[in-house]
């Protein structure tokens, strides 16, 4: 198996690690444009190897594709990263021209990798690569979903003082910060609904805090996070090249499942060795689809933003 990581920055790398550290490929090739970065960290990494007992050799790579060619899965975490008071969308001017490039090189040297896109503002980053790629739809995922449900399930924990590990809950819809639904109603604990243990106030607060969780430590880091979305990219890598089935939150192309069409949104999906397999439908309340259908219109827009660059 072999895993490239495009864009050797925080979240790159930190992702790049727990690739590395799962042994989920036998090659790694972690690659960037600045001189001599991705070599640094690669390196760096490899010194790890013996101290954390994994057996994957990883490379790096100054801009040079070649390296990465014949690549099972490509993670992309290419692009200007967050700065404190900036919304994602405000990045599109700049990343969109880095993806499609990054997008273009990936299909020369690895036409039939899965790509995973991490890239701000993901949701129009996913949708850019699929129409630049014009890959199979299935091989296009976005990870926003994954990571904010990662952070429901937080803010949830250290309200109910539970473990994270034992709740359930999704965050659908777009990764901004008003365009993503935690979906609270139908989170639970280990089986128990949420609700039972939370009133309004105690529910909205942990809805908020949840949709500004990437804004909260872009505040306090100055920049964007890179742990929990690292974690979020080798989580999918994961469920792909172990063929796990598992469920997930991913930004996928949409053709009238949750009523919407020409977009790529986060929903519920099966991620396997064939990439996003399945879309799963859950039931929504006549709220819960407004709030998508909002979720969406934004994020149609920013979609349209990219013609006029
Ligand atoms: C975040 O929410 C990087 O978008 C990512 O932290």
């Amino acid at each position: 198996m072999k895993i490239t990581v495009v864009g050797a920055g925080a979240v790159g790398a930190t992702c790049a690690d727990n690739i590395a550290r799962k042994e989920l490929a036998t090659e790694l090739v972690l690659l960037d444009i600045k001189e001599g970065f991705a070599e640094g960290k690669a390196q760096d990494m490899m010194q790890t190897a013996t101290l954390l007992g994994f057996d994957t050799r990883i490379s790096g790579s100054t801009n040079d594709y070649s390296k990465t060619a014949n690549s099972d899965v490509v993670v992309i975490t290419s692009g200007l990263p967050r700065k404190p008071g900036m919304t994602r969308e405000e990045l599109i001017g700049t990343n969109a021209g880095i993806v499609k490039g990054v997008c273009e090189n990936i299909l020369k040297h690895s036409p039939n990798a899965i790509i995973i896109v991490i890239s701000n503002p993901m949701d129009t980053m996913t949708y850019l690569a699929l129409q630049s790629t014009g890959l199979p739809k299935n091989r296009i995922i976005g990870m926003g979903g994954t990571l904010d449900s990662a952070r429901f399930k937080y803010q949830l924990s250290t309200t109910l003082n539970c473990s994270p590990s034992d709740l359930n809950a999704i965050v659908v819809g777009g990764h901004g910060d008003t365009t993503m639904i935690p979906l609270i109603k139908h989170a639970t604990w280990n089986s128990i609904p949420v609700t039972q243990f939370l009133d309004e106030a105690q529910q909205q607060a942990i809805i908020n805090d949840t949709m500004v969780g990437g804004a909260t430590l872009t505040k306090l880091l100055g920049t964007s996070a890179w742990y929990a979305p690292g974690a979020a990219g080798a989580a999918l890598v994961e469920s792909i090249v172990r063929d796990e089935k598992k469920l997930f939150t991913c930004c996928v192309s949409l053709d009238g499942e949750y009523g919407q069409s020409d977009i790529c949104l986060g929903v519920p999906v099966v991620i396997g060795k064939n990439g996003w397999e399945k879309i799963v439908a859950m039931d929504l309340s006549a709220d819960e689809q407004a709030a998508f259908n909002k979720s969406a219109d934004a994020v149609r827009n920013m979609n349209d933003v990219l013609k006029t660059l």
